[in-house]
């Protein structure tokens, strides 16, 4: 077992700092404020991206030159409408929830923000969309977001990568989860599936990847950014 960390001494410096630069470097409109609040309302509050990590997946998107992209895991839809923004009205978003509670505030909110006509709001089991999404066989994805139920994270890398090419970015959220990704023994099937995932693109050959620690209004955890070779 690895030491548990005070969380408490820290978290409010966390929050400062967030709160800083989100003021200086981070615009949200009022269809993002709203769609972030609206998270309240959904099967998981508080489990959406915090808006400078929104921001940085729309500034990753655009540095890719990303104009499509799949996401696991839509919640109430406020990273999609940063990446619908990021690709533009020409771009598309694909985009994957289990819960059609969620899939209703998200659809409200895409409305608000101007983009439904950038996104596929798709609801079910990712798994089982993603096997028809590659069935379909589309044009690949630029950059995937997998950010759903984190025990099937093997599965959804899996399927990523029967939808993207050389070059893709894939982002894969929550890896760090306080520290506990560390953690042989920790009995949480969502730490099991992060280091199962690590695994998989450690093994892949065609996977170049980091993970990058956060702190911030969301806690202490990361993101894992790999790219196919
Ligand atoms: C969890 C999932 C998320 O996607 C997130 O951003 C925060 C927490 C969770 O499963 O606990
Ligand atoms: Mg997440």
């Amino acid at each position: 077992m690895t030491p548990p960390v005070n969380r408490y001494e820290t978290t409010e410096a966390w929050r400062a700092v967030d709160d800083y630069f989100c003021d200086r470097l981070v615009f949200e409109d009022e269809a993002l404020k709203v769609a972030r609040e609206s998270g309240a309302r959904t099967t998981m509050p508080n489990a959406e991206v915090a808006p400078n990590q929104g921001a940085f997946l729309a500034l990753l998107a655009k540095i890719a030159g990303a104009r499509r992209i799949l996401e696991f895991g839509t919640l109430a839809g406020y990273s999609t409408i940063w990446f619908a923004r990021a690709v533009g009205p020409s771009g598309l978003v694909v985009t994957f929830e289990l819960e059609q509670q969620n899939a209703e505030v998200a659809r409200r909110n895409f409305e608000r923000a101007g983009v439904s006509a950038q996104i596929d709001l798709q609801v079910g089991l990712a798994a089982e969309l993603a096997d028809r999404l590659v069935a379909s066989q589309p044009a690949p994805f630029d950059l995937v977001f997998i950010d759903a139920d984190k025990p099937n994270n093997p599965a959804y890398l899996a399927a990523s990568l029967n939808l993207t090419s050389p070059g893709a970015v894939i982002v894969i959220d929550n890896v760090v989860r306080d520290g506990a990704v560390v953690e042989t023994d920790s009995g949480d099937a969502r730490v099991d599936g992060v280091r199962a995932v690590t695994e998989q693109i450690a093994e892949h050959p065609d996977l170049e990847a980091m993970a990058l620690q956060t702190v911030g209004v969301k806690g202490w955890d990361g993101l894992i950014i790999a790219r196919r070779k």
